[in-house]
């Protein structure tokens, strides 16, 4: 897979890329208002994605940005109560949707402490079919993060969701972690009109030299699975991650 070098965005540390990344936020979140009169995150759990909700509930974009028009959604969840520690949702509550003025009724968070899993993907399915009222729901931006296996939202490698290509949420269960996961599918996010990747660390250096720049392999990767039919990608990178690319992508 060899990534366009206008996808890749390098920042020197993760405090330079989560101020870029909630910049970005703004500013598409400006344009699709402007354009469309709404604005549609998915949501991502992760420390980077963590450190641009923080950023955003900071000055400038707490007081300047339109809150109360967003839609706000998630990529994944875990399969624990909202106000479980481990809860995507909740960590999103706390560094972000407390702090600035949302409408609490344009939150829509993933049921994901419904014992039946399948049912709590179906559900979810369901809210985003009637909130988008359409078959296939069009979000404005998704949010990523990257494990260092690989794994992006829920799609972790090897695991039956990454063969998901009909449904638009799903439940998956997760061997290494020995539990389950709600996330969208590979195709429910390359539908998105915007895919904004954030990562951070040397730690994810070999792995995201292997997905941007190695052979396609999703089983493996899946990350390499996220490639928007008609939307745009964006990689947005601290250098450490980058430490292993070639000469054409590193920064
Ligand atoms: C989650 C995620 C997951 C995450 C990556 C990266 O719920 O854990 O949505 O896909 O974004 O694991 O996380 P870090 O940024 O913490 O490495």
């Amino acid at each position: 897979m060899k990534l366009p070098k206008d996808n890749l965005e390098i920042y020197d540390n993760p405090q330079e890329l989560a101020w870029a990344a909630a910049s970005r936020f703004a500013s598409l979140a400006e344009q699709s208002i402007a354009e469309r009169g709404t604005f549609s995150v998915a949501l991502s759990g992760g420390s980077t994605p963590k450190a641009m909700f923080s950023r955003l509930a900071q000055s400038p974009f707490a007081a300047s940005l339109p809150w109360s028009e967003i839609q706000f959604f998630w990529g994944d969840e875990r399969c624990v109560a909202p106000d479980h520690p481990d809860s995507n949702f909740r960590m999103t509550m706390e560094t972000l949707l407390s702090k600035v003025a949302v409408s609490p009724e344009k939150i829509f968070r993933i049921p994901a402490e419904d014992d039946d899993h399948h049912r709590a993907a179906e559900r979810y399915a369901t809210t985003l079919r009637q909130t988008f009222n359409s078959e296939a729901p069009q979000f404005d931006l998704v949010f990523l993060g990257m494990g260092a296996d690989g794994h992006t939202a829920s799609l972790f490698p090897g695991t039956k969701a990454l063969q998901a290509t009909d449904q638009i949420v799903v439940a998956n269960f997760v061997e290494k972690l020995n539990s389950w996961r709600i996330t969208l599918t590979a195709k429910t996010i390359n539908d998105a009109r915007n895919v904004l990747f954030l990562v951070a660390g040397e730690d994810k250096a070999a792995t995201l030299r292997d997905v941007l720049e190695g052979q396609y392999q999703p089983e493996i990767y899946p990350s390499q699975l996220i490639q928007p039919a008609d939307g745009s990608l964006l990689w947005m990178l601290d250098e450490a991650a980058t430490g292993l690319l070639s000469g054409d992508n590193a920064g």
